[in-house]
């Protein structure tokens, strides 16, 4: 753990450690003034008071807790170097204080940040902008930070609220590490529909996810420090850095075709709103957002984030004890794809993988976990780009499998299925003789055996292979996979 890269000879030898990323996206605001006062992570009676109270411990508003996670090896250091996903030191912790926090009883160190060089990564690194690189203009400034698309409607309404105030606007598009080159050009697609000199400055702000008030909150904080007076948000809120402004409600008016406040339209005129699962629809079945709802250049990016899915990377995974059949079906559905044609398709089989990606693994918990995170690493980047990946390993923690289905479904959909093929099936058949090695303790730790197998409980599909043929087994999978739209029925 220690770094070496670049590093000034007096801070070779501390140890480096990898935050996760949102105390990256953290670590980067505070480096950058976003999150004044703050200069680094806080300790426990900070956080304590501002989980409590929205305050730190001298009485300043501040609504979230920015905390560092480590491992308790780190607990007795005095500074710890931090350092991004590759490896790359990015600043230095002097360590005020090692906490544990009382819920999860999981190791925080807190301290004062130095910087040693600004973090350089991610798509439109060119955009960022520290607040004290931002040019002052006189008069309002109203922000909007955000991390959804602006529509024809929010367009409008921040239309309407900057002139109202006579402000400049500052987009802010808060990146999350989904999606996050969509937003941005989607936004840069529509500048001429923003008001003139409108600025778009990207924000490293992972969805803390628990508290929409506290967000709200805390958005109006880095608002504050790049320079904004207002704060454009869906409620009002007490005791914010800057006022925020709830805009008035929009619709859009059939009857002259344009969006405007629902105060000046007839109300027979008002044409009902596209609903998220509606526009969630069209893009699944490739069909075009109408223009009165959203302008093209955001329509074109709404549907690069979320493809029509019968072009949309898919995981098939399938999970069941060794000589289950998820090898069979596997490779059965693998050859009725590639028959049908259209997918790209990538077969990841148990044993084949733990020859080639998984070799010199052990059978032990955290090996057969290191081998499903392997396996869903490359899932996953087959996923995002449109491919089906289909893994047929054991797989036998819930847990785990768990992980791979989120990893996956960030950037396109993932199906498990459960070949729940009986035990004894399994051992009656010992196609490789193992069941029979295991019996006879030549083979320790034999899932089914000597190990446990977590049967899913969230399985899209289960198969019992001692009921049905191979074929089968692979028809009722293909079924799953047309019926949700995945692959195109013959
Ligand atoms: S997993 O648990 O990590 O998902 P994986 O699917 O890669 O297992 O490998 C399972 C295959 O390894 C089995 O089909 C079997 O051929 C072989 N194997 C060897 N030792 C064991 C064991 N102790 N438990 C299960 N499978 C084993």
């Amino acid at each position: 753990m220690t770094a070496d890269a670049g590093l000034p000879d007096t801070l070779r030898d501390l140890p480096a450690w990898t935050p996760d990323a949102r105390e990256l996206a953290d670590l980067e605001l505070v480096l950058a003034g976003a999150y004044r006062p703050l200069t680094g992570f806080l300790g426990s009676f900070d956080t304590a008071m501002v989980i409590a109270g929205g305050r730190l411990a001298d009485g300043t508003p501040w609504p979230v807790p920015v905390t560092l996670a480590v491992p308790k090896e780190l607990t007795g250091q005095e500074r710890v170097v931090l350092q991004d996903p590759e490896g790359v030191p990015l600043a230095v912790l002097r360590v005020g204080e090692a906490w544990q926090d009382p819920t999860t009883q999981g190791w925080r160190l807190a301290g004062s940040l130095e910087a040693l060089r600004s973090p350089a990564h991610g798509p439109f690194h060119g955009l960022r902008r520290r607040p004290d690189e931002v040019e002052a203009v006189a008069g309002p400034v109203l922000a909007v930070a955000t991390r959804e698309f602006l529509h024809r409607k929010q367009l409008g309404q921040l239309r309407q609220v900057a002139e109202r105030l006579g402000a400049h606007v500052l987009v802010l598009p808060m990146l999350t590490g989904e999606h996050d080159e969509s937003l941005v050009r989607a936004l840069l697609g529509v500048r001429r529909e923003l008001p003139e000199g409108t600025r778009i400055i990207p924000v490293p702000l992972p969805d803390r996810g628990d508290d929409p008030e506290r967000d709200v909150l805390l958005h109006a904080h880095i608002a504050a420090a790049y320079g904004a007076t207002h704060l454009l948000a869906d409620r009002e809120i007490e005791g914010s850095a800057i006022p925020v402004v709830v805009p008035e409600p929009w619709a859009y008016d059939a009857d002259v075709e344009v969006w405007r406040p629902v105060a000046r339209i007839e109300p027979d005129h008002v044409q009902a709103e596209l609903t998220p699962e509606r526009l969630g629809e069209l893009l699944d079945a490739g069909e075009p957002v109408p223009d009165w709802f959203t302008p093209p250049a955001v329509a074109a990016e709404l549907a690069l984030a979320r493809p029509p899915k019968h072009s949309r990377g898919i995981t098939v995974f399938f999970t069941g004890l060794s000589g289950s059949g998820k090898s069979t079906v596997a490779r059965g559905l693998a050859d009725a794809l590639v028959e049908r044609g259209g997918r790209t398709v990538t077969l990841l089989d148990g044993d084949v993988v733990r020859r080639m990606l998984s070799a010199g693994l052990t059978f032990s918990r955290a090996d057969r976990d290191a081998n499903i995170r392997r396996i869903g690493f490359v899932a996953a980047e087959i996923t995002r780009h449109g491919g089906v990946a289909i893994c047929a390993p054991i797989a036998p923690y819930a847990a785990t499998r768990a992980e791979v289905r989120r990893m996956v479904s960030v950037s396109g959909d993932f199906v498990l299925v459960h070949v729940a093929t009986p035990l004894e099936e399994c051992e009656r058949r010992d196609r490789k003789g193992l069941y029979a090695k295991a019996r006879a303790g030549l083979i320790p730790e034999f899932t089914g055996i000597s190990d446990p197998y977590e049967a899913p409980e969230d399985a899209d599909l289960t198969l019992d292979t001692s009921r049905m043929t191979p074929d089968e087994a692979v028809g009722r999978v293909l079924e799953v996979l047309v019926d949700g739209g995945w692959v195109r029925p013959q």
